[in-house]
Order: structure tokens, then sequence, then C-alpha cells
């Protein structure tokens, strides 16, 4: 049991303390930094998907006046470590994809570098590349582990024997498409490198993480960590594209490091982050359930089958949840790998949970209406006591309180059997639960000043805009049991105490950890009349953790669709999710990260798709005109509730994360209503007219 702290700021719906910059933008994002004299890179990228390149023609490029650098492969710095294969940029002139990176300029402006860049001629010697994902591919692998570290395999009893024999089975295959990570503003850099200085390399980076971002540059380039300074005290959105650095950052650095003394600015174009800077693999799942009568399942599995690479494994845990969210005597999850001639996938807000909601989601969905039975009550009776994977209590589970109270909000009870007609349009209702597990980092620091009656808490963390500048300074004040206003948080630098990244919806519960830890430090030492210039450290490892319970923040999400009879168009007048996530610390900024998880769950329930044309191994709609998210307009309402949930074991806040866990579960609850509202059940996202028809 943990020592909660006591909630005087925490709870309060303060004001985004960074609001009035933003919106006055006065907030100086990474391209925007302010620096003498900057010039401005512009990368080539390679135009096929797998071969070499042979020779690159560079002089119309170089005649051009104010071209100030042009890297290739053939005359770009060798980097201390090419371990990393993403990280490896000018080293080699072989093609892994599409879009990978094979040469830049500098120039003195944007448009000149842009214009030098498509000078430049490149001859390949092509060859024959593969890159589509099928289940039917020889070549399929078994990863040795699926992200971050889960087992790749996992099975209990025997699956195929209850399928056999249970009174009502469901035997589906499930596809989520390719999806790109889209934050308002691109991927940038302004990197200034300085050969003689303390600190010789600094990077104005938008990331979800400075001091992640510093030991991924610093290892490629053969610095020390102290030779490398990295700011980010505003991000326009990561969705996990941020969470690690990718190619760009390297190329800027690169850059940087060839006209010394010169700051150096790289901002991505849209186009380009359709294949540099991750996505979420499409997967492909089989699903089974099988049931008695009364809807207890028999067995559960799930058999995903998904893409990555061929330069860099990326393995999207899509199984996983699927271990954990109902009981079933009978188990299987597997994960099963095409390493193909494509751009690298990784981290997509709910990486794993997120596509992995879809399948069983709906599949539960599908036995429901083969019991003839309300499909959350179907949830409800397969509620399982322990975590079904480890045995270990739940820290708090409060899934059918959700689905519970969700129902009644949404007056599920009108919902009817479905087919509805009103005047041109069927109208439907759906279900689905929500899932995201509840993590700490193992390392943070935070350091607590004291100067005029004042507070100072330093921590590298970052704001993805979801609002740590403003629930910060609410925990370190309950911590320090001061009023919040004296309380002045500083992140987003390398200079200040290392953080963890802001990922894993874990940034909150991390640093929040870190600085009550050297809050409590703080006042030990100094009590509470301390002096100016007291100060204290704390590391999150010094907080109090529990192995003891499986740690979990669920929800339900209800929607309502609305299909023309005549067009199939689909309009969600209603999406409604109640999720149970601990203590919310500002439920003014939760509010909006659990509806923004919601909107993004609907965009993927029926608009953005990554089309990929395997052909030519691309994304041709790679821009936001043709790549479609959903916008106002898309929905009537959305509502997000939360159930005042108190969890003694996750942290000294109480808190779980939220960053990831509306998103889950969304589309199969779109999905679900679809089918309720047609009669058509749609299995691959996402849900156009034409599938509807
Ligand atoms: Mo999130 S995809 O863990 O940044």
């Amino acid at each position: 049991m943990t020592d909660l702290l006591e909630p005087r700021a925490i709870g309060q719906a303060l004001v985004r303390r960074d609001g009035e910059q933003k919106v006055r933008g006065t907030a100086t994002y990474a391209f925007e930094t302010p620096v003498e004299h900057p010039a401005f890179a512009h990368p080539v990228q390679a135009t096929i998907a797998r071969g070499r390149v042979t020779a690159m023609d560079t002089a119309a490029a170089e005649a051009l006046d104010g071209v100030l650098v042009v890297l290739t492969p053939f005359n770009a710095e060798r980097l201390a470590s090419t371990e990393d294969q993403e990280y490896a940029v000018l080293q080699s002139p072989d093609v892994a994809f599409r879009g990978q990176l094979i040469g830049m300029v500098v120039a003195e402006t944007s448009e000149l570098a842009r214009q030098a860049a498509d000078a430049i001629t490149v001859t390949y010697a092509e060859q024959p590349h593969d890159s589509e994902l099928r289940t039917d591919r020889t070549d399929l692998y078994a990863p040795e582990k699926v992200n971050p570290g889960f087992e790749t395999d996992t099975a209990e009893g025997d699956v195929d024997a209850a399928m056999r024999s249970a009174a009502v089975t469901v035997d589906h295959v499930y596809e989520t498409q390719m999806l790109h990570n889209n934050p308002i503003e691109p991927h940038a850099t302004t990197a200034l490198w300085e050969p003689d200085a303390d600190v010789p390399l600094t990077l104005w980076d938008s990331t979800q993480g400075v001091h992640p971002d510093r030991a991924a540059v610093s290892e490629v380039f053969g610095l020390a960590e102290e030779q490398v300074r990295v700011v980010c005290p505003y991000v326009g959105g990561g969705f996990g594209s941020k969470g690690n650095p990718h190619a760009n950052v390297m190329l800027a650095t690169m850059a940087a490091r060839a006209l010394p003394g010169r700051p150096v600015k790289y901002a991505l174009t849209r186009q380009q982050m359709f294949s540099l800077v991750g996505y979420r693999t499409p997967t492909i799942q089989r699903m089974q359930l099988a049931a008695d009568r009364s809807g207890r399942l028999q067995a559960i599995a799930i058999d995903v089958v998904e893409q990555t690479s061929r330069i860099k494994e990326f393995a999207e845990q899509t199984g996983v949840p699927t271990r954990m969210m109902y009981a079933s005597p009978n188990r299987r999850t597997t994960h099963r790998l095409a390493a193909l001639d494509v751009p690298i996938p990784s981290w997509m807000r709910a990486p794993g949970e997120c596509p992995g909601m879809f399948g069983p989601e709906v599949a539960l969905d599908e036995l429901a209406e083969e019991l003839g039975m309300d499909p959350v009550q179907l949830r409800i009776v397969n509620e399982p006591e322990v975590d079904p994977e480890t045995g270990k209590p739940w820290s708090s589970r409060h899934l059918v309180e959700c689905l519970r109270e969700g129902a009644q909000r949404f007056d599920w009870s009108d919902r009817g059997p479905g087919r509805r007609r009103e005047g041109d349009w069927y109208v439907g209702y759906g279900v689905a639960s929500s899932v995201y597990p509840t993590m700490r980092q193992a390392t943070s620091t935070a350091a607590v000043r004291h100067s005029n009656g004042r507070y100072t808490v330093e921590i590298g963390a970052a704001d993805l805009g979801t609002g740590a500048w403003t629930v910060l300074p609410q925990i370190a004040a309950d911590a320090l049991g001061v009023d919040v206003a004296d309380v002045e948080v500083r992140i987003g630098d390398t200079r200040y105490p290392v953080a963890s990244v802001a990922g894993g919806s874990s940034g909150t519960n991390t640093w929040g950890s870190a600085i009550t830890v050297a809050a409590r430090e703080f006042r030990s030492k100094f009590g509470t009349d301390p002096h100016d210039g007291d100060e204290a450290t704390g590391d999150v490892d010094q907080a109090s953790t529990d192995e003891d319970h499986a740690a979990y923040a669920f929800g339900a999400q209800f929607a309502e669709v609305r299909v023309n009879a005549d067009t199939g168009e689909i309009r969600l007048p209603r999406l409604l999710g109640v999720f149970a996530a601990g203590r919310i610390i500002n439920p003014r900024t939760a509010r909006s990260q659990l509806i923004g998880g919601m909107t993004m769950g609907m965009s993927m329930a029926l608009h953005e798709n990554s089309v990929f044309d395997t052909r030519i191994g691309q994304v041709p709609n790679h821009d936001l005109a043709e790549y479609h998210i959903t916008v106002n307009a898309d929905v009537g309402s959305i509502e997000a509730h939360w159930l005042d949930e108190h969890d003694p074991y996750v942290n000294v806040m109480g808190s779980k994360g939220i960053g990831e866990i509306g998103i889950t579960g969304t589309a199969a609850a779109v999905v679900n209503a679809v089918r309720h509202a047609t009669g058509v059940r749609v299995r691959s996202l996402p849900v156009t007219l034409d599938k509807v028809l």
C-alpha cells in the first residue's frame, strides 16, 4: 500500500500554464528557435524500394548560389555507431525502403535547399522488392520478444479442443490498417555544432524525451552525453513518433557538424513523415472464441500477423491485451512478423493495445449476437477475478462499473434489436472495452529548490501538449504542502535532471513520483521554513513500488452510428466513454487527453488509412488532403467521463496513465454499432461506405 498524497492542488481543473503562450504564438517550437543566421536542410530520398545507389550527380545542386553543403553516402562523415540501422544515415549506398534518406543539401534558405536537393540526379541498381503483408507468406517469423519485451507467444490449456466442444464459437479474421502518426507539428530540429565549446552539440528538437534523445544522438556520433544538450520546451504532438529519435535527427546533426558554428534547421515535410518517423503496422488478427450458453468463455485466442522492416525490427504487441482482459481456461496468443522492404514501423498511440483491442472486441460482439445476449452483459460475465495471465490480483479494476455507468449515461437500454430506420438513416449502437497498462519508468530524477518563498522544480520532462507544464506543479504543490501558485516547474532541457520518455502513458506517473520523493527529501532536510538556495533531489527508483498487483486503467466506450440507407454514408452522432484511471490529477487536461484518444480512435474507425501501394512500396496518400483525419464535423458529441477510483498500489498520486487508453476499443465500438445499424459485419478497418453497401 502506498501512502497517497493528500489532494489539494491535485484534482483541480487548472488552466494550462503554457496556454497563453501557445495561443499568442510566443511558445517557441524546435524549428522556430531564435538563432543567429540559420541555414536550412532538405533531404534527398530514395525513389526505389530496394537496391543500391550507384551514383549521385550533385554538380547542378552545388552550382546553385547559396548552397552550402551537399552530403551523400559517398562523402558523409562515418558515424561512431551504426548498430541501429535506422540511425545509420548516409553510411551505405544500400536502399532498404522507398523514401529512405540518401542525401542532403544545406543552403541559405529552405526553398533553395529544396530546389538543390531536387537537382541531384541519382542512379540506382534496382532490385525486386517485396512489401506485401499476407498471412500465407512462407517467410513469417516469430520475433524473440514483442514491444517492449513481452513474450511473443503464450498458451494455456487447449484452445482447439475447446473450439470443437463448445456450444458457441466465433472464428474470424480481423484487419487493422496501416496508420501514420500525424502530429500538427512535423518533426523538426534546429542543430548547432560548436566544436570548441564545452557542450559542442545543441539540438532544439521536437521530442517526447530530451534525455533519451540525447542518449541516442551521442551514441551515434561517438560523443559523451555531457557534450550534447537537447532542448524542447514545447511539442506540437508526437503520439509516439517522437518517442525515439528517428533518422531525421541524425541527419540534422550531421548537417550541423558539416557547418561548424552555423545553426541548421530541418523540418520534415508532411510527405516525408510518411516514410521516416514510424507508423502503426497493419495487423491481421485471427480470433477464436468458444463459450458455453451462458456466455462464459471456454477459449480465447488471437494469432497476429504484422509487418516490420528489413533493417530494423519493431514487433507490435497486438496480442498482449487478449492475455489479461477476460477470464477463460483455454488461451493462446501468437505474433508473427514479415520483414518487408518498407519503412520502419514504430510506436503510435497505444501500440499493441490499440490494434489489439479491435479483433477481440469485435469478436465478442459477434459472440454476443450468436448467444442472443447483450454485449455489455457478455463482458460482465467474463470479468476475471484476478489477472488471467499472471494470477495477480488487480491493483484496481472497475471495468464492470465503467460498462454499467456508460450504459446508463448512453441510454443503452434504448438499443433495440437493430436495423432501426429513421428517415433515410439506419441507427445503431455499439460498445467495446478499453484498457491500458499503468506503467512507471525506472529512471527519472527531480530537483526541488527554494528561493524567495517560492519553489522551483526541475526535471527534464516533456509536454507533448498533454499538460505536463500544468499537472507537475499540482503534484509538487501537494507533495510540498504549499499553494500551487508558489511552485514553478522547469522541464524540456537536458540541463535539468534526467527524465524518462513521455511514452507508454507513464510520464505523469514517473515524473510525479520523482518529484514527490524530491519534495519529501526537501522537507525532511530543511523542514517547513527553508532558506534560499536549499535544494534536494529525488529519484523515481526511491518511490514505493508494488510488484504484487496487475495494474491497468479500464474503460467502456459506446458509439451511436447512422448509416445512410442509399449512399452508405456513415455518421457518428455520439461517442461516450467512461474510464477508471485512478486519481485524475487535472480534470481539464485529462478530459482533453481522453477525448483526444477517442477522437483518434474514431478516426481509425472511419477515416485514417495509409494505403500502401505494394507495386512501388509507398503510401501514395501521404498528405493531409488524402490521409483523412477526423475533424469536428465528423462527430456530434464526444463525452469522456470517469469514475472516482482510488488505487493505493500504483504510485503515491494514485494515478494511472490516460494518454493512450482513450484510443483503445473505440474502433470496435464503432464497427459494432455499424453492424447493429445495418446488419453488415465489417472486419477490416477503416469502415468506408463501400463496405456497408
Ligand atoms: Mo506513446 S505511442 O507510448 O508515445
